[in-house]
């Protein structure tokens, strides 16, 4: 693959920063240096060494490029690591402490106030996220706004959820109310590509249920948390959210092997999440809510509408440079359309708005780190060797950490690209003439997120339907694969989730239901009438969350 020269003027000269977008204006000095911590309701300053962090946007200066240093942020240890979890654990206290017993009514004023704090901090939030990651200013923007958006579903959910459960039930003789209950301390790690959306999607519906949090950023994707401390201290109580930084080794490892983690909400590969469950003394003890690999296929049937597929699986295998988890990762195109639909993929992909975050309409960034180019060239080079072409002009050319978009053909079993998740903007394609062998490659997969499937013969359509779903977990219609609207549940199968998220599938799983039944006489009757008439349970109530 080639450096190529138009690839490397995507870049800006120092000068070439938009104002709003230049660092170190402002009240926001460049770099970043974070050394502070939320622990124990304290932001405290850390003294020991710190990782660098360094943008995927390179600095162009004759000919050459540069990154940028964005700042740095804490590599803490053992004891810092082991402090954050003995402040979660003090909070919850058994499930005594004041979080796990306040009502919910009050949780939810908590968190409304942790939203409009968060609100106030879009812009520079934002603007670290487009820093970090490379994502385009519209695309970042929309990753915030949906967070807050969560916040307020997440809420709205929580209060149908105690209505539904403001009642009692009498069944054979026996009078009980039912809820939902924390689980304990809650350990929340996200991925890089959505650091701050699919970590807030496990970290809000855990902590209105009343958990305790440990929280640690994905490895790229750290400093955009940091304005949003002080409203995580501000707005709970003493030790109910804290943060660590590190390496996983250093500090996840001690934190899973002291048996005191409840549940692991952890969104990325299934090798790392095989190691931090093994590493629990007692696994069954810690609750999984994981959200994996996936290689989610399109296949694309001989009467599918070739504009709408091609339009549809550029969207899906390109937002975001392919780095979604949901995104299209290998295409199946049958044999007798291949030709005109490679044609319109090739033009779209050609169509594509190369360039930095804040350029407008810009549809392809660089990607976070220099060696994911690396990857991608692997994979491009191997489906070479194995008898595959680029098919698009410049696909896979590279400049600094800006990797031109690559459309592989044809795919073939011989090739990495065919099993590995490429996380990256390469698309393989293959063709097929038997609608068997797509459906094979999705049954031999390791993977069981999401298909795609391209066609418009309602016969057709409707066998293939059958064997997806009983594969994957949603089987996607004439569209891209994609985790929205949030209302809807998002899992897989395989090695690619464990439990279900979705605004109130996220509740569940981050609590247990627990009751409190009494036989039905006058006793029991007397006392559970004086208990709700004088408010002396925050568990026990008939109240109706408007
Ligand atoms: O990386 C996985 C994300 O959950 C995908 O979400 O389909 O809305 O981009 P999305």
């Amino acid at each position: 693959m080639k450096t190529d020269a138009t690839l490397t003027a995507l870049f800006p000269e120092a000068n070439g920063i938009p104002e709003a977008y230049r660092l170190g204006t402002g009240s926001q000095p460049a770099p970043i240096r974070q050394d502070t911590w939320l622990v124990d309701g304290e932001i405290r300053h850390f003294e020991g060494p710190a990782q660098e962090v360094l943008s995927p946007i390179c600095i162009r200066s004759g000919g050459e490029l540069k990154p940028v240093t964005l700042g740095s942020y804490p590599l803490m240890g053992e004891k810092e690591a082991l402090e954050a979890l003995d402040a979660a654990q003090r909070a919850y206290d058994n499930g005594c402490g004041l979080w796990p017993t306040m009502s919910v009514g009050d949780r939810i004023r908590h968190l409304e106030e942790f939203a409009v704090r968060m609100k106030e901090k879009r812009a520079e939030v934002v603007k670290r996220l487009v820093w970090e990651i490379a994502k385009s200013i519209p695309d970042a923007e929309k990753e915030f706004d949906r967070t807050v958006e969560y916040i307020r579903d997440t809420v709205q959910a929580m209060k149908e959820l105690d209505r539904a459960s403001s009642r009692f039930s009498i069944e054979g003789g026996i009078i009980a109310q039912i809820r939902r209950a924390p689980l304990g301390v809650v350990l929340c790690m996200g991925p890089y590509n959505y650091p701050l959306n699919e970590t807030f999607t496990t970290l809000i519906p855990a902590l209105l249920m009343g958990n305790t949090i440990v929280f640690k950023p994905p490895k790229i994707g750290v400093l955009l948390h940091e304005p949003l401390l002080e409203a995580f201290r501000d707005s709970f109580p003493r030790g109910v959210v804290n943060t660590v930084y590190g390496r996983g080794q250093t500090i996840i490892t001690p934190i899973i092997r002291s048996g005191r983690v409840d549940v692991l909400a952890f969104i990325g590969s299934s090798r790392a999440a095989d190691v931090l469950k093994t590493q629990h003394p007692k696994p069954h003890r810690m609750r999984g809510v994981l959200g994996l690999d996936a290689k989610n296929a399109a296949i694309i049937l001989e009467d599918a509408d070739v504009e709408l597929a091609a339009k549809e699986v550029i969207l899906g295998a390109l937002s975001f440079n392919g780095q979604r988890c949901t995104a299209l990762k290998m295409i199946f195109v049958h044999q007798k359309i291949r030709a005109v639909f490679l044609e319109k993929l090739v033009a779209g992909v050609n169509a594509l708005k190369r360039g930095m975050p804040w350029d407008a309409g810009v549809q392809i960034t660089p990607l976070p780190r220099l060696d994911q180019v690396e990857q991608q060239c692997d994979y491009v080079a191997d489906a070479l060797s194995n008898g595959a072409t680029v098919v698009n002009p410049g696909g896979g050319d590279t400049a600094g950490t800006f990797f031109n978009p690559a459309v592989i053909f044809p795919a073939t079993k011989a090739m990495k690209l065919w099993k590995v998740e490429q996380f990256g903007p390469t698309i393989p394609v293959a063709e097929f003439s038997d609608i068997n062998e797509p459906i094979r490659y999705v049954i031999e997969s390791d993977f069981g997120q999401q298909a795609s499937v391209f066609g418009t013969d309602p016969a057709v359509l409707g066998k293939l339907i059958d064997p997806l779903v009983n594969q994957v977990c949603r089987v996607n219609l004439n569209c891209q694969c994609q985790r929205g609207p949030d209302v809807y549940p998002f899992t897989g199968r395989k090695d690619s989730a464990e439990g279900t998220l979705s605004v109130s599938d996220a509740l569940r799983i981050f609590s247990i239901r627990t009751l409190l039944a009494a036989k039905e006489n006058g006793a029991n009757k007397r006392i559970l009438s004086s208990i709700l008439e004088e408010n002396l349970s925050n568990f026990l109530s008939t109240d109706f969350l408007f």
